[in-house]
């Protein structure tokens, strides 16, 4: 089956965007007891993004285990006039691996704009980050037929300013708009076609190498269907990563499907 010797080439990822919740405390809490659960389970990346104020204590929670701390967001510029920002040398400081870049809140609800990506992710990829960029449609763009349209203008922008050497390490992450906290969901086969228009917008040498996540309403009971959806690689986590069970359910579910 083409579409599973290709995800074997790829290690699956699943992240998992706490976005504005938990304090340090609750958060430690949390990432031990993800720790605990998936901590044996080999093959897929797991990566916890908690808020900025958690980075630290979550970090170091995560010490010496296999699961690897991520940001949600971050400027483009090292360092600057930019009250509230925060860098990835900074990011790198706190021992992030990983940052969530160009997700529909920070773009619907902060202003991000498309070439704000493209700046932010190649900021990344130089500190050595990877950035795990976001793209999707909205519902009213759906609706109206733009969803390839929507997908391929924001992942042009998230790229252009990379080398081409840089591409491979980028984790897309497609979150159709309409999904996320929602409890709706694109269907496998939906995801699959996203999956593949965007391994398209990469060059032949980048486009095996790059991972597409799937996001929007992701639980155990429906991350089966991602899973074997073709081209998916893992996936974004909202809601269901608050919740260790939850989420180290999906972990696993990532582990079987990349055997
Ligand atoms: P939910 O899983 O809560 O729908 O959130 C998805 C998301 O936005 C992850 O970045």
């Amino acid at each position: 089956m083409p579409s599973g010797r290709a995800r074997a080439a790829r290690i699956p990822f699943v992240a998992a965007n706490w976005k504005m919740h938990l304090t340090r405390e609750a958060g430690v809490r949390l990432a031990r007891d993800v720790v605990a659960a998936v901590g044996e389970v080999e093959a897929p990346e797991v990566v916890l993004c908690p808020p900025a104020t958690s980075l630290d204590a979550v970090g170091r929670a995560l010490q010496g285990t296999p699961v690897q701390l991520g940001a949600q967001t971050m400027h483009w510029e090292p360092q600057g006039a930019y009250t509230g920002e925060i860098s990835a040398p900074m990011l790198v400081d706190l021992g992030c691996r990983a940052v969530i870049l160009g997700h529909s809140e920070r773009r619907q609800y902060f202003g991000e704009r498309d070439e704000d990506v493209g700046r932010k992710v190649r900021a990344a990829r130089g500190h050595g980050l990877t950035p795990i960029v976001c793209v999707g449609e909205g519902r009213g763009e759906r609706e109206s037929g733009e969803t390839d349209a929507v997908i391929s203008r924001q992942l042009t922008a998230a790229i252009a300013m990379l080398a081409p050497d840089q591409l491979p390490a980028l984790v897309v992450a497609y979150e159709p708009v309409w999904a996320i906290g929602t409890g709706l969901t694109a269907t496998g086969e939906e995801a699959a076609r996203v999956a593949a228009l965007i391994r398209a917008q990469f060059g032949a040498a980048a486009a095996g190498r790059v991972r597409v996540l799937y996001g929007g309403s992701v639980k155990p009971d429906n991350i089966g269907e991602f899973l074997e959806a073709p081209g998916i690689d893992g996936a974004l986590v909202g809601g269901a990563s608050l919740d260790a069970g939850a989420f180290s359910a999906i972990v696993r579910a990532a582990a079987t499907a990349a055997r």
